[in-house]
C-alpha cells in the first residue's frame, strides 16, 4: 500500500468455545492483525458497532444467534463486511448456503493455521478491493445524480409520477422485481425532493432479527437490554428532516410493524427501554419485491400499516416489459464498468445487443448490470461481443416466438404454426419439439410430409 501510515485491519473473531477463539486470536495476532472477540452473536453485534472490524471470523453453530445469523445481520450494519464461517463436519451444508448469501469462504475444524493466515488475508483483500470499488462507484455516483434510465413508456409514466411525488410528505411503497431499480429510484425520489440536504437513511428490514431491527430503527436508552451500555440513536432520529427508507418492509416483525404504524400515525415513538416520547418528521419510503397485498392476506403485513404505506404507490416494471430500454442501459452500464476498469471499451456490437434484448432477465437491471460489468472484465477488443456474455445469454438470441390466432383459425393451420414455431426453438430437435408438444416425433415427420406434399413441393426424392 501507498506511503500513508497503515492501520491493521481489525478481525472479530466469534465462537463460544473460549480455547478456539484464544486460539485463533493468537494466530491472527501473530500475522499483525487486530483482533477483538464475542462469545456469541450478541455480544459480536455489539462489538461490531462500536468498532467496525473489516473481517468477521465465524463459528456457524453457536447458542442464541448462529453464524448464518450473525453474518445477515453484521452484513446489514456494514454490507462491505467479509465473513469467514468456521464450521465441523456435519454442517459443511449451512456453510455451502452462507456462501450463497455472500460468506468469503468456510474452514472446516480442527482448524489449519496455514489456511487460517492464508483465507484471512484473501478475505481482506477482497475487502480492500470492494471498498475502493465503493468509493469510486460513490465518486461516479456524485458525479451523474443517479440516473434512472428509461425511455419506454412503462418508464416515462412511472418517472412522471414518481417527480409530482417526491415533494410531499406522504409516505411511498415502491413494489416491483428484485433488481428492477426500487433502490435507485428511492434514492432519487429524495434527491430531487426539498429534503435533499438533510440525510437519507436506509434500513433493510428483512437483514436484522427482530430485537435488533427495533433497536436500529428507534434506537435505546442506557439499560435497555444487558450490554447497552450508553444511549443509541435509532434511525428515525438520524432521518430527521429527512428521508427513512424502510427496503423489505414486509419482512418485519408484527411488533416492530405496531411501533412503525405508530410513528406512520402521529410521527411519535419511544426509544427501547425509554418512556420518553419523541417525535419524528423523517419521509418514509418503503420498498419491496413481494406482493405486499398478499403478505396482508397471509398476515404477514398488518393491513392499517399497509394503508399507510402505500399512500403513494409506484410499481417498477420488470424488465422484460422494456425492452426499448435495454440497448439504453446496456450502454450506459459498459460506459461506467469501463471507465471504473480504466479500459477502452465503446460500445458493444450488434450480436451482442441483440443476445440481450432477447432474454428476459429474471433478475432485471441488476443482472444485466452485472452481464455487462462481467463482460467489459473479459473484452479483448474495443467492444463488447456476444463472446463475452454469460453462456445461457449466447443462445437467447431468437426471442421464442408468441403465437396469436383468431377465432376460427383453421387448427391445421394452428399445429404446423405450432411444431414450426417449436422447432424452431429447439434447434430443429425433433424429439425435444415432440416431447414439448406431447406428441410423438414420428407425428413431426409425418405432418412435415404432408405439407410439403400440399404445398406441391413434394418429398425431396431420390433420382433415379
Ligand atoms: N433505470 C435504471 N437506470 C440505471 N440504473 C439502474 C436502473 N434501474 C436499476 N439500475 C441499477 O441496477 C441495480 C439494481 O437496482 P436496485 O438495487 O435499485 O434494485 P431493487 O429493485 O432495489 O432490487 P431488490 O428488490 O433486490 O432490492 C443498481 O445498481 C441500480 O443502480
Ligand atoms: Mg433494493
Amino acid at each position: 500500500m501507498p506511503d500513508r501510515p497503515v492501520q491493521p485491519p481489525l478481525i472479530l473473531v466469534v465462537d463460544d468455545e473460549d480455547a478456539n477463539r484464544l486460539a485463533l486470536e493468537r494466530i491472527l495476532v501473530r500475522e499483525g492483525y487486530d483482533v477483538r472477540h464475542a462469545e456469541d452473536g450478541r455480544q459480536a453485534m455489539q462489538r461490531l458497532r462500536e468498532e467496525p472490524p473489516h473481517l468477521l471470523l465465524t463459528d456457524l453453530k453457536m447458542p442464541g444467534m448462529d453464524g448464518l445469523e450473525l453474518m445477515r445481520a453484521a452484513r446489514a450494519v456494514d454490507p462491505d463486511l467479509e465473513v469467514v464461517l468456521l464450521t465441523a463436519f456435519g454442517t459443511v451444508e449451512t456453510a455451502v448456503e452462507a456462501m450463497k448469501e455472500g460468506a468469503f469462504d468456510f474452514l472446516t475444524k480442527p482448524l489449519k493455521r496455514a489456511e487460517i493466515v492464508r483465507t484471512a488475508r484473501k478475505a481482506l483483500e477482497k475487502r480492500a478491493l470492494v471498498t475502493e470499488n465503493r468509493a469510486l462507484r460513490d465518486e461516479l455516483a456524485r458525479a451523474l445524480p443517479g440516473e434512472v434510465i428509461g425511455r419506454a413508456p412503462t418508464m416515462r409514466v412511472l418517472l412522471e409520477e414518481a417527480r409530482q411525488v417526491a415533494g410531499a410528505q406522504a409516505s411511498v411503497l415502491l413494489t416491483g422485481e428484485s433488481g428492477t431499480g426500487k433502490g435507485l429510484l428511492a434514492r432519487w425520489l429524495h434527491k430531487v425532493s426539498p429534503r435533499r440536504d438533510r440525510p437519507m437513511v436506509t434500513v433493510n428490514c428483512g437483514a436484522l432479527p427482530e430485537n435488533l431491527l427495533e433497536s436500529e430503527l428507534f434506537g435505546y436508552e442506557a439499560g435497555a437490554f444487558t450490554g447497552a451500555k450508553g444511549r443509541k440513536e435509532g434511525r428515525f432520529d438520524l432521518a430527521q428532516g429527512g428521508t427513512l427508507f424502510l427496503d423489505e418492509v414486509t419482512e418485519m416483525s408484527p411488533a416492530v410493524q405496531v411501533k412503525l404504524l405508530r410513528v406512520l400515525q402521529d410521527g411519535e415513538y419511544e426509544r427501547v427501554g425509554g418512556t420518553r416520547t419523541l417525535r419524528t418528521d423523517a419521509r418514509i419510503l418503503a420498498a419491496t419485491n413481494r406482493d405486499p397485498e398478499l403478505a396482508v392476506r397471509e398476515g404477514r403485513l398488518r393491513e392499517d400499516l399497509y394503508y399507510r404505506l402505500n399512500v403513494i404507490r409506484l410499481e417498477v416494471p420488470p424488465l422484460r416489459a422494456r425492452r426499448d430500454d435495454i440497448p439504453l442501459l446496456a450502454r450506459h452500464f459498459v460506459a461506467r464498468h469501463a471507465e471504473r476498469n480504466r479500459r477502452a471499451i465503446s460500445g458493444l456490437s450488434d450480436e451482442a445487443l441483440d443476445a440481450l434484448c432477447a432474454w428476459d432477465w429474471p433478475g432485471n437491471v441488476r443482472e444485466l448490470e452485472n452481464a455487462l460489468e462481467r463482460a467489459v472484465v473479459l473484452c479483448r477488443g474495443e467492444v463488447v461481443e456476444l463472446s463475452d456474455l454469460p453462456p445461457a445469454m449466447r443462445q437467447a438470441r431468437t426471442r421464442p416466438a408468441v403465437l396469436s390466432f383468431a377465432p376460427g383459425t383453421p387448427l391445421k393451420d394452428v399445429e404446423r404454426a405450432m411444431i414450426e414455431a417449436t422447432l424452431e426453438q429447439c434447434g430443429g430437435d425433433k424429439a425435444l419439439a415432440a416431447s414439448l408438444l406431447g406428441i410423438t416425433a414420428r407425428t413431426i415427420y409425418r405432418r412435415e410430409a404432408e405439407w410439403r406434399e400440399e404445398e406441391g413441393t413434394g418429398a425431396p426424392r431420390e433420382e433415379g
